[in-house]
């Protein structure tokens, strides 16, 4: 779940380098490199590691072939090179696609990036027609193109688990949706309201999300490759059969914009980040509610650690580490609008640096989802205490208000009566519910028989039947239309 990098690769002769301990070095020559020509020196073994990409853009090589696949048949198809160079450049390509799937391909970092690893590994193996892939094309829209195909791969991916999280959010909000507990604002017990109802403002929130990454995909749907390294290219090639390969609804129609734009990717970062802070005010929400202040749920032992020195302690470390992850992600968004506003166009190597943090990104975004669905599922609500929050406090004090207000008392009044209530109970250390019908009419004639029956938990919930609101009946409208967003989103 962590990262679809599952490829194995031998760390014997890497050389010294600070962060990479998965890729083989080969002795650095001019006649290795894909662009040696006009160099004569060789270059410098540290410069080389710096610069490199290969470490973590290999986990693009799908993409890659996918990418020079397309782009062969399109050669071809233009009669660029020939039907039987295509051929050989496929069936190559295929071939490495499967030695990397099976962990068996060595990457080099002299090669640099995932696409010259690539190329070479196709020139060693197919010969010269190898040497025909690149025609008409440059890292710059090459790296382009397969980022997109990632990204637009990994949105999808990211949208199914939107949904899977949501399901488990409507799952436990019909399981307990008779179950009552206070409403928050400032942190004070403010309204009586339905657990369910607070569990699918979560679930409205990351229907947005879902939403948000549809554009993400959108802008991510837009083909580069053609664009060369900036201008386009003298050779004839057909941009329309690439998108059609590779199914893409539009091209870049213009090639310094597809070479340079990042904007998918900080789009990308931007509804990462808001997912998150959507999580992260949730996990916030259950930390509270495991403790023994709140004692609202209890969490599966299977999704708790404990701490080695105190016995009695059951730590809610998932959603504490969710909590933690969001500042990473929105981190990665930081840094890579920082390291695109002052890029002159078009290609520059400081482009580089979109893929660490959109990988990290896209991990912890995964894996957050995926986790917080199974605390969901375990999650033990403790109706018991919920209801206790609401019973020993004065959330219904609002409901008293409305009652007077349905007598015709402006609601101002109704507010200061109320207070004044309240205010009569806390000097008592007693609740409205306590109070005796003689003692509600010291404070308004208004009062009748029915005031006991129209503060209670129950009653206070159902009145709010207002569209949207906490009401039974509205929260099971929001349960069914829940049900419908999801399935409609299962066709994605
Ligand atoms: N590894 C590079 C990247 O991720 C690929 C493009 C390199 N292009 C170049 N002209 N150096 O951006």
């Amino acid at each position: 779940m962590n990262t679809d990098d599952k490829n194995h690769v031998t760390a014997n002769a890497r050389r010294q380098s600070p962060n990479s301990d998965n890729v083989t070095a080969r002795p650095l020559g001019q006649a290795s490199r894909l662009w040696g020509g006009r160099f004569e020196k060789s270059t410098d073994a540290m410069i080389n590691d710096f610069q490199a990409s290969i470490d973590f853009d290999k986990r693009m090589y799908r993409e890659d072939i996918e990418g020079s696949t397309a782009h062969a048949k399109m050669l071809a198809a233009q009669g660029i090179i020939s039907d039987d160079d295509a051929n050989k450049i496929c069936a190559g390509l295929q071939k490495i696609r499967e030695q990397i799937d099976a962990g068996e391909f060595e990457f080099s970092v002299e090669l640099e990036d995932i696409h010259m690893n690539v190329e070479k590994a196709l020139t060693d193996s197919i010969g010269a027609a190898g040497g025909r892939l690149h025609t008409a094309r440059s890292r710059n829209d090459q790296v382009a193109l397969d980022t997109h195909l990632y990204i637009r791969r990994q949105v999808r991916e990211i949208q199914r688990l939107i949904a899977e999280l949501q399901t488990a959010l409507v799952n436990a909000a019909e399981k307990n949706s008779d179950v009552i507990m206070p409403g928050y604002t400032h942190l004070q017990r403010a309204q009586p309201i339905l657990l369910a109802h607070h569990l699918l403002a979560y679930f409205s929130m990351l229907q947005r999300d879902f939403e948000r990454f549809n554009g993400v995909y959108q802008r991510a749907d837009i083909m580069p490759l053609g664009a060369g390294a900036l201008a386009g290219t003298t050779l004839p090639i057909d941009r329309e059969f690439v998108a059609r390969e590779l199914n893409f609804n539009a091209i870049y129609s213009n090639s310094l914009d597809a070479v340079s734009d990042r904007d998918y990717l900080l789009e990308f970062l931007a509804a990462a980040s808001i997912l998150m802070v959507h999580l992260s005010r949730f996990s916030e929400e259950i930390i509270l509610w495991c403790s023994r202040e709140f004692s609202f749920v209890e969490l599966d032992d299977a999704h708790c650690t404990g701490s080695s020195m105190m016995p009695q302690k059951k730590n809610p470390d998932v959603p504490e580490l969710v909590r933690g992850k969001t500042g990473r992600v929105i981190g990665h968004l930081t840094a890579l609008l920082t390291t695109v506003k002052a890029l002159p166009l078009a290609y520059n190597k400081d482009l580089q640096e979109d893929k660490e943090g959109v990988f990290d990104a896209l991990d912890t975004v995964k894996f957050s989802l995926a986790v917080f669905a199974q605390i969901i599922d375990g999650m033990k609500i403790r109706r018991n205490n919920m209801r206790r929050a609401v019973e020993e406090d004065f959330s219904n004090a609002t409901d008293l208000a409305d009652y007077l207000v349905k007598k015709n008392l402006p609601f101002r009044q109704a507010h200061e009566v109320a207070g004044k209530l309240v205010h009569y109970c806390i000097e008592r250390g007693v609740y409205l519910k306590d109070l005796s019908l003689t003692d509600f009419k010291k404070f308004s004639p208004l009062f009748d028989a029915d005031i006991h029956d129209a503060i209670k938990p129950e009653t206070c919930v159902a009145a709010r039947n207002s569209l949207g609101g906490t009401s039974p009946q509205q929260v099971a409208a929001q349960i069914s239309a829940a049900r419908t967003i999801i399935d409609t989103q299962r066709k994605i």
